[in-house]
């Protein structure tokens, strides 16, 4: 689909006559962890409340884990939490069905007159291709017009079909509602005929494995597991930051592996991802430690600031060589770090007692 097949002085008009005004840039709002409810299950629902505050943002979730006979009960639930509860700096979100479900239309239709001044991002599972951010697109637009919502709702994309991945440029420039995309490990693994059972995460058949020793032919062999999503994350963060929006890793379905659970948070947060899903509180503590950077990380990147005066030339700092590039490196950390802060005081009392000495 050729970009020019509108014009760019178009791309920014309302979709719907009334309907608020497309963003320009999506704000880089601090979203570590996503944590995943169900508005239908009582006892889920009410925790919520409290965790508001805790997490970066909360996610009623309508889609996927949610049986046939509850989806109606899922969205009304969502509907009676987010009107009964002031969300402060934590961001709703939802997860409406996908759009060939019988669902999906009702989610909408329902969602955005009743909590479209609440909702900061509807998450779209299943994307395929830019249509059906095109068709999300105007549908919200229309239902924002109709309710006199004030401010866009932002699409998300859940990466989650072969297609999707082959599509993933023009689905981040779909809109400029696009948020972010979410890796759907699960989904994709499916779709793909993967040979992996697991939601996300690693599989001990996916290895490296070191050459033999022709003198000790019977020697171990140090094995090395690989991560299964390095390819599919690494696409999701280039064509969401070519697109000015933010990627983040999915689910981690094995609850009690805390450990594995945070080496492949880690892996996403260092290739470029801003967050991940939590589908247990005690993901939460993980995603909130691993996505925001450690106290020596910023202490020494506030070093190679104060260091590179205006910006320019080369300094020796440590024996290392820094320079305009490794300059702005250290400045996707600051200011990540400033972000953080702004909203959380434990990090923000961490970061002010770093003390630079260039
Ligand atoms: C998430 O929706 C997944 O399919 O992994
Ligand atoms: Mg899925």
């Amino acid at each position: 689909m050729p970009a020019a097949s509108k014009s760019a002085k178009d791309f920014f008009r309302p979709l719907a006559v009334g309907a608020p005004m497309p963003p320009r840039e999506i704000p880089a709002r601090p979203s570590r962890a996503i944590h995943f409810f169900d508005p239908s299950n009582a006892k889920m629902a009410a925790k919520v409340p409290d965790m508001i505050g805790t997490v970066d943002v909360l996610l009623g979730n309508l889609e996927d884990a949610i049986k046939a006979d509850n989806k109606v009960a899922a969205r009304e639930g969502l509907v009676e939490i987010a009107q009964a509860n002031d969300f402060g700096g934590t961001q709703l979100w939802t997860r409406i069905n996908a759009l060939d479900s019988p669902w999906v239309l009702d989610d909408l239709t329902t969602l955005v007159p009743a909590i479209g001044d609440k909702l900061d991002v509807i998450m779209v599972p299943k994307v395929q291709g830019a249509e059906d951010i095109h068709y999300v697109d105007r549908l919200l637009a229309q239902l924002e017009a109709k309710a006199g919502i004030e401010k866009p709702i932002l699409v998300h994309a859940i990466l989650e079909t072969a297609r999707g991945v082959a599509n993933i440029e023009e689905i981040c420039g779909a809109s400029p509602r696009m948020q972010g995309l979410s890796l759907g490990p699960a989904d994709l693994a499916a779709d793909r005929r993967m040979k992996t059972t697991r939601v996300g995460g690693g599989h001990p058949g996916y290895l490296v494995r070191e050459d033999p020793d022709p003198q000790q032919p019977d020697k171990h062999r140090a094995i090395f597991q690989q991560d299964l999503w390095h390819y599919t994350i690494a696409r999701m963060v280039d064509a969401c930051a070519m697109h000015g929006i933010y990627a983040y890793y999915g689910p981690f379905g094995d609850i009690a592996d805390v450990t594995a659970c945070e080496d492949q948070f880690r892996n996403a947060f260092l290739l470029g991802c801003v967050g991940t899903w939590s589908l247990h509180p005690k993901q939460i503590a993980i995603a909130k430690k691993v996505f925001s950077p450690s106290v020596e990380d910023v202490a020494h990147a506030k070093r190679v600031v104060a260091a590179m005066g205006d910006g320019t030339g080369a300094v020796m700092l440590d024996g290392k060589m820094e320079d305009d590039a490794s300059l702005k490196q250290c400045l996707v950390m600051v200011e990540l770090a400033e972000q953080l802060a702004d909203i959380d005081p434990d990090l923000k009392a961490a970061y002010d007692a770093i003390e630079v000495d260039a």
